[in-house]
């Protein structure tokens, strides 16, 4: 006899269990019962043997529960791995960040961002002073969005130009080969535009990449510290021209937190 019975069967309407004439030893109840349902025959168990199956399905559901948040975790582990975070980024979040005079809005803007993943439509331009807390901001997003299970891919300018210039140099990567995860991640972070300035070839590819994401509808996250003129300056003209239509600038007003700590 199949025991394997949800318990809500017990339960239908109408339904009159026919006893087998055998008693449990344990409740006394009828051992067996049978309840005839749609032509077939379902075992009603004894109330101790119905409950002895309703704990193990409990437990079984229990289990199943565990192991996949175990593999949840598993996969956030190796997100976080793939992203390319260092050990001090991976500490930045919204609440260590300090909502001093001049952040309120990036800040805003951060929490609005994290409680709508997965459907982000504009990336963020964080404008702002070295120290300001651009990279803070910027890196605690991603945080949030690598423990919600998106990847993340969190990348220099500096290390962006670097590797485009060792595809030429070298031949361990393809272009492609350091452009795809970059393109295909959910959320791509490119931090600290402006400390170094792109050759003509890392402007083109960056502009590729960010083209790439926008189309995809995937968000961006960039941080400098130049101002918008000057970021004209910095990047291929078809990159400023997206920059209205892809993301949202807030400029962090905020003289740096480090000096101000002392
Ligand atoms: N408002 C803030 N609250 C807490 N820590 C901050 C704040 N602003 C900056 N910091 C910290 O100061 C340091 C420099 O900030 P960072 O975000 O790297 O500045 P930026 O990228 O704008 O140059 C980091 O350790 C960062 O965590
Ligand atoms: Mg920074
Ligand atoms: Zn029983």
């Amino acid at each position: 006899m199949n025991s394997k019975v949800p318990p809500e069967i017990y339960n239908v309407e109408g339904l009159t269990p026919i006893p087998l004439n055998e008693k449990c030893p344990v409740c006394g109840d009828e051992l067996f019962k049978v309840i005839v349902y749609g032509g077939a025959e379902i075992p009603f168990l004894c109330s101790c043997k119905r409950e002895k199956e309703k704990k193990e399905q409990d437990r079984r559901k229990a289990e199943e529960e565990q192991a996949k948040k175990l593999s949840e975790n598993e996969r956030v582990k190796q997100l976080r791995k793939a992203s390319n975070y260092t050990e001090k980024q991976k500490t930045k979040t919204l609440e260590n960040f300090v909502l001093i005079k001049g952040t309120e809005t990036a800040f805003n803007a951060a929490q609005r961002f994290i409680s709508k993943v997965p459907n982000v439509r504009k990336g963020i331009l964080f404008i702002g002073a070295c120290g300001s807390g651009k990279t803070h901001l910027a890196a605690a997003i991603g945080n949030s969005v690598l423990d919600k299970g998106y990847s993340v891919k969190f990348i220099t300018a500096y290390d962006l130009y670097e590797q485009i210039m060792d595809t030429y140099t070298g031949f361990e990567k393809s272009e492609h080969d350091v452009t795809n995860p970059l393109k295909t991640c959910y959320l791509l972070i490119i931090d600290d535009i402006g400390t170094t300035p792109p050759t003509k070839r890392a402007k083109a590819v960056l502009h590729s990449i960010i083209d790439s994401r926008m189309n995809r509808e995937k968000p961006t996250i960039l941080t400098t510290n130049l101002t918008m003129k000057e970021l004209a300056e910095e990047l291929d003209s078809r990159t400023i021209d997206r920059i209205p239509e892809g993301f949202v600038t807030f400029t962090i007003t905020a003289s740096s937190y480090r000096k101000k700590k002392g």
